[in-house]
């Protein structure tokens, strides 16, 4: 693959995610069903973010190798398929590293110190030590990830337009410096699907409250029968409300229009139940989760899958990051 005409005029797209864990719904479709489409209509370059990962977590390295295997699980269970996207890990691109390092010298220090992300995390992260400058230049690593392969748009979730932001601008410095290389990416957000935890806080992993790509069908029916609805309908008569209710916005996301009409119908005037609302729910979370368990099962029935699968992407991740850096130094001068 050369940057020829075929480079220039082809639709690019790149994202990543950091290793922490089992992804959930909330995952799914704020950012990964995004990716699952975006794999049909543009080259797509998708990695585990490892070495963002260590910005915060340099102390607790144990879990790291487990996280990565897991995410990549994840992600084929989840529908994106290694034939059609470049799936890889950030720190076996070694390329990654050197954009950062010189992408470094282009970024101001005020840059990074005033981004508010950085800001939130210094305050509200207790318990952590997050004074480290690998923390500082994490949008600096970010922007290296995206630049080298020069995409269009990055799919990301909300809380990353900060970083993006600054991508942008370490683009346009490093343009006006040297010659323009780097497109400035704009984010593609998904529109807002709205994916609470059981509880109707945000689904987190630390709050205990997700449902996992990763959970057993016998666990996703438990986890929604224990699920509270709206609390203030005690009785099966007392009508209820479905914008308080912490179920609904499940139905928003995997029943039909007709279904939801009914629902709605049902709850305020309590002729449904949240039994039988529940059953309808869980018969879509079935069909949901079906395709993702047997791809999972696939996966894993083959030892060996997800090494040969990431050998193959980093190759190809290489093999396109090599090329921007060789462009990259000879604008620099070296
Ligand atoms: N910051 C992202 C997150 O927390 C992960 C990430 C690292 C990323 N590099 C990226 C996302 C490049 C998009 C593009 O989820």
């Amino acid at each position: 693959m050369t940057h020829g005409r075929n480079m220039e005029t082809e639709l690019r797209t790149a994202s990543g995610m950091r290793p922490t864990g089992a992804l959930h719904l909330g995952h799914y479709f704020g950012v990964l069903k995004n990716w699952v489409e975006l794999q049909e209509k543009e080259r797509a370059f998708f990695f585990v973010a490892d070495w963002h990962a260590l910005t915060s977590e340099f102390e607790h390295t144990e879990p790291l190798r487990h996280n990565i295997k897991e995410m990549v699980v994840d992600w084929v269970a989840a529908g994106l398929d290694p034939e059609k996207c470049t799936l890889f890990r950030q720190s076996l691109v070694k390329e990654h590293a050197e954009l950062s390092l010189l992408l470094s010298m282009v970024t101001p220090v005020s840059w990074l110190e005033r981004n508010p992300t950085y800001k939130e995390q210094q305050q509200q992260i207790v318990g952590k030590d997050l004074g480290n400058a690998g923390f500082l230049c994490y949008p600096v690593l970010m922007a290296a990830d995206i630049l080298l392969y020069k995409p269009h748009g990055v799919p990301v979730g909300e809380d990353q337009l900060p970083h993006m932001e600054l991508t942008r601008e370490i683009a346009r410095r490093f343009n006006n410096l040297y010659g323009s290389i780097f497109p400035e990416p704009r984010a593609m957000l998904t529109k807002a699907a709205k994916c609470p935890g059981l509880d109707g806080r945000k689904m987190s992993k630390s709050y205990g409250n997700g449902i996992f790509l990763s959970d057993p069908m016998d666990d996703v029916r438990k986890k929604i029968r224990e699920m509270f609805t709206d609390t203030a309908r005690m009785r099966r008569s007392d009508p209820g409300n479905p914008d308080v209710c912490n179920l609904y916005p499940y139905h928003e996301l995997l029943s039909t229009e007709e279904e939801r009409a009914e629902i709605r119908q049902g709850c305020v005037t309590a002729t449904m139940g949240c039994v039988d609302c529940k059953k309808v729910l869980i018969g879509h979370l079935e069909e949901f989760l079906a395709p993702l368990h047997e791809r999972r099962g696939a996966l894993e029935a083959r030892p060996g899958a997800v090494d040969e699968i990431m050998d193959a992407g980093c190759r190809k991740a290489r093999a396109f990051a090599s090329q921007t850096m060789e462009e990259v130094r000879g604008k620099m001068g070296l």
